[in-house]
């Protein structure tokens, strides 16, 4: 038999109790995987009296976080507790005492990496957070390892389950916002706080993350342009079926002649290419490498079972380690901590793409010639126009589609139209990917 490893998991609640089920119920495989024994020692939780729904050792149950960190045989700590204080203190501590640490805390890594990523190199420990990223997609792993010998030119993701619910629902059901919002918060896949899912912000904590390992730089929140999906109306899902599109929440990293671009927004892609295929709670990304081409991971981005497995993936991975003794095999960014080099970042201005715009303006004549004059002016070229409905001084949609513009002329084109007394309503801006299908040349 192999060596014992001890792990002590904080935070019994979706995550912590797909962790554990897995843990308690899978040990004969993972010593077959592994060759060690990983033993869960202690699970921390403010409830440990509610039925998971699987046996649980009433012994290894606890309130009390002490017991893990100052207990020295602890070689493992599991933080999924989430937010970021207490967990950025609790994670430090382990760390500092020479725990390895596991965690799928995606805001705490993208609000605190500096200082954490820093500290587990300092102390020579491992840190794992494959689960932090697309649930039980290995999307850490394959771009920490499998994809090692690339440049990677594109990473792009449908890296939120809620949201990608949510717009699936819209687009295939035509049903209301929130009615899809209030389905997934049932489900339990959206956070706590709804705004982190639709707002995108869950999404470029993801990114953060992907950036830094892609891209073997550090990266904050702030060096992410953010936009959500909650101001998209059914129309804008209309219009985009209309011209052969869906709207995906799109997380991007582009390594351009300007630098990286790091954005995340509602994006049009094609409804042909396979990222648009991707329904429901589903993750996929996407990624181009120089070497490898393009490389597609789908799977489930959210959840108990699929993100407890993210999880367990990292603690077999420390265990090996120990029991090997390989640790520090690969470095926690797959980058050694000191060869990360500074984020060449290219602002959202300098971006070039083709866009989606919906006017609400008044029916009257001439409202079409004002606004095409002013992008013209800008050197915007329009690809298409379509207005719905007609209605003497009453509201109606105006939708055109670009030819490729630079952002920063497009916001001087919305500023100056913004002003103009026939808009109406708020102007929708929805930016597209034309993706070229997989099997089509880069
Ligand atoms: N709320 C997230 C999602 C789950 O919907 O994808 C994990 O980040």
């Amino acid at each position: 038999m192999g060596k014992t490893i001890n792990a002590g998991l904080l935070g019994f609640g979706t995550v912590g109790s797909g962790a554990a089920r897995i843990l308690l119920e899978k040990s004969e495989l993972l010593e077959q995987h592994t060759g060690t024994t990983i033993r869960l020692a202690r699970i921390c939780d403010t409830d440990i009296v509610s039925s998971r729904g699987f046996p649980v050792p009433p012994e290894i149950l606890t309130n009390d976080v002490r017991s893990l960190l100052d207990d020295p045989t602890l070689d493992i700590f599991i933080e999924l507790i989430g937010g970021l204080e207490p967990a950025r203190t609790f994670v430090l501590e382990a760390i500092q005492k020479g725990k390895h640490v596991i965690t799928a805390n995606k805001a705490l890594l993208a609000t605190h990496g500096d200082e954490i990523f820093d500290a587990a190199a300092r102390y020579g420990v491992e840190l794992g957070f494959e689960a932090s990223v697309g649930g039980g997609i290995p999307v850490v792993k394959t771009v920490k390892e499998g994809l090692v010998a690339n440049r990677l030119h594109t990473v792009m993701g449908i890296m939120n389950g809620t949201a990608n619910y949510i717009l699936t629902r819209m687009t295939e059901e035509e049903i209301a916002f929130q009615e899809a919002l209030a389905d997934a918060q049932r489900l339990g896949y959206a956070e706590a706080d709804p705004a982190y899912d639709i707002e995108g912000i869950n999404t470029a904590h993801k990114l953060v993350i992907m950036a830094m390992l892609a891209f073997g730089a550090p990266v904050k929140l702030s060096d992410i342009y953010i936009e959500g999906i909650s101001k998209l109306s059914p129309l804008d899902i209309f219009f985009a079926k209309e011209f052969g599109y869906r709207i995906k929440l799109l997380a991007i990293a582009r390594n351009s002649c300007d630098g990286i671009e790091l954005r995340v927004h509602p994006t049009m892609i094609p409804s042909e290419h396979l990222l648009a295929q991707v329904g429901g709670v589903y993750n996929a990304f996407y990624f181009i490498g120089d070497s490898v081409g393009k490389v597609l991971l789908y799977g489930l981005g959210a959840g108990q079972m699929p993100t407890g497995s993210a999880v367990v993936a990292d603690v077999a991975d420390v265990a090996r380690n120990i029991s090997r003794g390989t640790l520090g095999k690969v470095a926690s960014l797959g980058t050694p901590h000191d060869m990360l080099k500074p984020l060449r970042k290219s602002p959202i201005d300098s971006l070039k793409g083709c866009y989606y715009f919906r006017f609400s303006v008044v029916d009257r004549p001439k409202v079409l010639a004002r606004l095409s004059g002013i992008l013209g002016d800008l050197g915007i070229s329009i690809a298409s126009v379509v207005q719905n409905g007609r209605g003497k001084e009453s509201s109606v949609s105006v939708v055109m589609l670009t030819h490729e513009a630079h952002e920063a002329q497009v916001r001087e084109a919305l500023r100056q139209i913004g002003s103009m007394d026939v808009i109406s309503g708020e102007t929708m801006v929805i930016r597209i990917e034309n993706l070229k299908t997989l099997d089509e040349n880069i």
